[in-house]
């Protein structure tokens, strides 16, 4: 067996352990589904990820994360984890929808993603001016620096529909309003979620979601995640940080970014071979929430690779009496 093929093995592998550690994740923020603890549910979500790690092949650093080392415990930026191998960066979301799991509302996800070293946008922890549409579409069909009517005209004459047919989705925010207002005038039709935006941009890009374009202002460090997603699952997307203050501004040049009024493209975002995984905590259109029943729980991911472009559902059964998950 050649040197490559074995590399080949192994980077399927990975793609495949990632889904553990979401998976257990996503089954420690179960417990805080409902119970109106945002905090608990998205420290119990890190803490486990976190542990998660430890059996993983890798040599990874979180370099989209949980914030600073003085600021977050564990999987803080710069952290290293895994127990050893190639040297991979990662970009995690334990909980994708803090208030999401402590209401109990829709489509709260663990989530991460991992690339070689060096391929992530090290994105600070602020707004992110978001675009993306979903795969099979020309390129640049839509822009962040082309105005809205123009977007959604060409969208639609690229999916042969009028634009009162398509289906935008945006973060149900007052500073989307005037989008919100311009998008409607045009004839177009809103789906607005009330958080979790990484479920939002993926939605483009799966026929049966209904969504054709992904819009607004959300997290930058979600927005490095949805663009790994829509790599490994195709699609196009665009982000713009949105800085507030030259504060904001200088900390961002310490992490490499050195324009700030830069329009990052899905490869500036997330370049090269990239693994993304996630798993459903609460359900929604994309995957089941974790279901715990007695002694075990029922957990539903997705889990893809842009090298191959292949999608995997995956659907496990965990029995906690076998495998102390330690939750
Ligand atoms: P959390 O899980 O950190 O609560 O993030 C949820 C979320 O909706 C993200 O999906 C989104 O990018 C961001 O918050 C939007 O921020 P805001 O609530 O400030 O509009």
């Amino acid at each position: 067996m050649t040197q490559r093929r074995l590399e080949d093995i192994s980077d399927r592998n990975l793609a495949l352990e990632l889904v553990r550690v979401t998976e257990a994740a996503a089954i420690a923020a179960s417990r805080w589904i409902g119970r109106g603890n945002k905090n608990a549910a998205d420290g119990a979500a890190v803490e486990a990820m976190r542990k998660a790690f430890d059996t993983v092949a890798i040599d990874g650093t979180v370099v989209i994360g949980e914030g600073e080392m003085d600021e977050a415990p564990m999987l803080f930026i710069g952290e290293k984890v895994g127990q050893g191998g190639p040297a991979m960066d990662i970009a995690v979301d334990p909980l994708e929808g803090t208030t999401i799991t402590a209401k109990g509302g829709e489509n709260a996800l663990a989530t991460l993603a991992l690339a070689e070293h060096g391929n992530f946008l090290h994105a600070p922890d602020i707004y992110m001016e978001k675009i993306a549409v979903g795969g099979g579409l020309p390129d640049g069909v839509v822009s962040l620096d082309a105005p809205l009517s123009s977007n959604l005209k060409n969208l639609a004459r690229a999916k042969g529909i009028d634009v009162a047919e398509l289906m935008v989705c945006m973060l149900d925010r007052d500073r989307h309003a005037e989008t919100i207002a311009k998008i409607r005038e045009a004839g177009a039709r809103i789906t607005l979620i009330s958080d979790g935006d990484v479920a939002g941009v993926i939605a483009v890009s799966q026929p049966f979601s209904g969504i054709d374009l992904y819009l607004g202002s959300g997290g930058a460090p979600e927005g490095v995640l949805s663009a790994a997603a829509l790599r490994c699952i195709g699609g196009q997307c665009q982000g713009k940080l949105l800085f507030e203050d030259d504060i904001q501004i200088a900390r961002a040049r310490t992490m490499g970014i050195t324009d700030p009024s830069r329009i990052y493209t899905i490869t500036e975002m997330a370049k090269g071979d990239v693994m993304f995984a996630a798993t459903g905590v609460t359900g929604g259109p994309m995957l089941r929430g974790v279901k715990r029943e007695g002694a075990g729980a029922i957990t539903h991911s997705i889990v893809m690779r842009s090298k191959s472009g292949t999608v995997r559902y995956v659907e496990a059964h965990h029995n906690f009496a076998k495998k102390n998950l330690g939750i």
